[in-house]
């Protein structure tokens, strides 16, 4: 997949450009903007805005593009698909059907990725803050593997699996101290940040760990961030950190079966390069490939991230000062990433009429009370009276997850397309399920 070459003078990719790359995405004379075969205009006549849109055919052939690129370097990998990017039911049961494994972070993930069919010895447990409650869960649906953030950490998970009677197959996530180069709130590989043990402390705490009841020592796994686009510099540095303890951890005369490798493959949003699965299985053979170990990886926003888009419709075309200004529908508290990571998202029109339109700038934002609910500025637009639809792009990936119901918004529906068909994945939230859970305390006059 080429980006466009676009860095030389800034610009942002027009229309063309940014559907040249995404082969989901079609524009038809009479229809408009198509998701696979399904006029998005038909999807938000049906089911109404805003709404995400999943390709089910992006997600498998991502998957299968993931894979394969393993296989023809010659790795035994496992596919642990990283939930928290998109934990929508279908989209985890189309990557289910596909062989995936799952990346946990919580109680909520492990549950619904057993609800898609995904196996517990397909499961691996992360995060930095396991509560006892997760990791008895974990315990008793027997999963794969949990991945130890902290020495006190794998105390707890011995004193709870002894008493439980189990044994927790147990990863060490070790912090390599390397520096991803991607945003600052989404690198986790740097020894400052909060994930991981220090490299240095991971071989004396690995052999504490053998020593321990209701543990077996399994492996060591890393994560060093997420979005990466600038090559594959910081997962080699990584990773040959990794392949040192693994070494170290042999010298020892200790049992090691297998290295998790990570998630944090980037895709190009607006003209990143865009990496191929093919770099990232290469860097892994060159680094890891004669440690003759089976190795796992846990994306998540390059399979998912491609395979979605937030459709929104105008709500008014307002002119400003100085700027004009397009309120859509959705707002930040459904696509938070411009808001928090300043991230850009493309942005197409959705009505064949709206892509000849003559162009000029404009501020997309929500109706959301805050000045950050700014999707993007300055973009190159045409004119789009309230009601007309537009989409926003790559937003299959730590989108309609990240959403909240701030200012008493519900959370929006999802959809999935696949060919000609589409389905409701997940209903538009309620008013009554948004304002249900509230209660009055008796000395309001609440039943206690
Ligand atoms: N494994 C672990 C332990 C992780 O923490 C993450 C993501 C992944 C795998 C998957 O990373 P991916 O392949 O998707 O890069 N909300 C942010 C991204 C946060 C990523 C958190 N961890 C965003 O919207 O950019």
């Amino acid at each position: 997949m080429a980006s466009p070459a676009l860095a030389l003078d800034g610009a942002d990719p027009s229309f063309a450009e940014l559907l040249a790359v995404r082969p989901a995405l079609s524009l038809h004379a009479h229809d408009g903007l198509l998701l696979e075969g399904v006029p998005l205009q038909r999807i938000a006549a049906a089911v109404g805005s805003p709404t995400w849109v999943y390709s089910a055919t992006t997600l498998r052939r991502r998957y299968q593009a993931l894979a394969g690129a393993l296989k023809g370097a010659g790795l035994n990998a496992e596919i642990h698909y990283a939930v928290k990017a998109n934990t929508n039911r279908a989209v985890l049961a189309v990557l289910a059907a596909e062989g995936a494994g799952a990346d946990i972070v919580s109680e909520g993930e492990l549950r619904a990725a057993r609800q898609a069919g995904i196996p517990a010895g397909h499961i691996v447990f992360s995060g930095v803050g396991k509560s006892e409650r997760e990791l008895r869960l974990a315990l008793a649906e027997d999963i794969q593997q949990i991945n130890a953030e902290s020495a006190e950490e794998i105390a707890m998970i011995s004193a709870l699996a002894s008493s439980l009677g189990r044994t927790a197959r147990v990863a060490i996530r070790v912090n390599p101290d390397v520096d991803a180069g991607t945003h600052a709130k989404i690198t986790t590989g740097k020894s400052d940040n909060k994930f991981g043990v220090a490299f240095d402390d991971a071989l004396a705490l690995y052999a504490h760990m053998a020593t321990l009841p209701g543990i077996e020592p399994v492996g060591i796994a890393t994560h060093i961030g997420s979005q990466i686009t600038n090559g594959m510099a910081a997962y080699r540095a990584a990773y040959a950190r990794l392949a040192e303890l693994v070494r170290a951890i042999r010298a020892r005369g200790l049992p090691i079966q297998r290295i998790d490798c990570g998630g944090g493959l980037g895709i190009p949003y607006r003209d990143e390069p865009a990496p191929a699965p093919e770099a990232l299985a290469g860097a892994i053979k060159a680094t890891l490939g004669d440690l003759g170990l089976p190795v796992m990886l846990e994306p998540g926003r390059w399979i998912v991230g491609p395979a979605g888009v937030l459709l929104a419709s105008i709500v008014i075309q307002k002119r400003g000062a100085t700027r004009r200004f397009l309120v859509t529908d959705a707002a930040m508290n459904d696509l938070v990433r411009p808001a928090m990571y300043d991230a850009w998202h493309g942005i197409l029109p959705v009505a064949p009429a709206a892509f000849g339109g003559a162009l000029s700038l404009a501020d997309v934002v929500g109706p959301v009370c805050e000045t950050g609910d700014t999707f993007a500025r300055d973009r190159a637009l045409p004119d789009l009276p309230p009601g007309e639809l537009v989409a926003f792009l790559d937003a299959g990936a730590y989108g309609a997850v990240m959403s909240s119901t701030y200012n008493l918004r519900p959370l929006a529906a999802e959809v999935m397309v696949e060919g000609e068909r589409f389905a409701v994945v997940r209903d538009r939230q309620s008013y009554e399920a948004m304002l249900g859970q509230g209660r009055l305390p008796p000395w309001l006059g609440g039943v206690s």
